[in-house]
């Protein structure tokens, strides 16, 4: 499966993913990663990797379909089949989902629908919920509001800070995001309205 993984920032799902995948743990391939920021440093993490990397700086388009429409050139010409967003901070148009239908994904720290949106380990703090995790999900258009694919659950401790939910979080981010990617490329996925069905594995 070819897989173009678009990011704005660090890049720590970008590096499970390609740990994943240059590991042949799983049957997908990072052949573009692209960013909006040129500081980005997913971007240096790709470039690690020897993966080929653009960079198409959002401020440069006049409006938000053009910008979409130069990151699906971009992902076209690499051909790719599956577009991961990891840490990418801009919303698509319809014009970047109807390139690629229930074939974008997204990864949220939170479990959605609770706490869609930004800061949200903050938010699940001061909410004072007791449990927490990550959901990725396919996008449609709207805030993280896409069907469903995979979540996992980490408690919130007493002690607990942002940054340190923000990192028990982050370790499952980095378990669940690679697995999904896998069972879209093992062909398992279906959505069915708001639900993904996960068929069992073939043999
Ligand atoms: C992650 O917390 C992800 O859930 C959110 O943005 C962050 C990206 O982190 N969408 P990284 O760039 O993958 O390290």
């Amino acid at each position: 499966l070819r897989v173009g993984v678009l990011a704005s920032g660090r890049g720590s799902n970008l590096q499970s993913l390609l740990e994943q995948s240059l590991g042949g743990k799983i049957d997908a391939q990072v052949v573009l990663v692209a960013s909006n920021k040129a500081d980005a440093g997913a971007l240096e993490k790709a470039r690690e990797a020897g993966i080929p990397t653009r960079v198409i700086d959002h401020r440069g388009f006049a409006s938000r379909e053009d910008f979409d429409t130069a990151m699906v050139a971009a992902l076209r010409e690499a051909g790719v089949e599956l577009v991961v967003l990891a840490g990418f901070m801009r919303l698509l148009s319809k014009v970047f989902l109807e390139a690629f239908p229930q074939r974008i994904m997204n990864i949220h720290p939170s479990l959605l629908p609770a706490f869609p949106g930004l800061n949200v380990q903050r938010q699940a703090l001061e909410y004072g919920a007791r449990f927490s995790g990550c959901t990725v999900h396919f996008v449609d258009g709207g805030l993280d509001t896409g069907p469903i694919i995979i979540q996992a659950v980490v408690p919130i401790l007493e002690d607990d800070s942002e940054q340190s939910l923000a990192a028990r979080i982050l370790a499952e981010e980095h378990r669940i995001y690679p697995r999904a990617v896998q069972l879209f490329a093992e062909g398992r996925l279906r959505v069915e309205g708001r639900r993904v069905r996960i068929a069992p594995k073939a043999d």
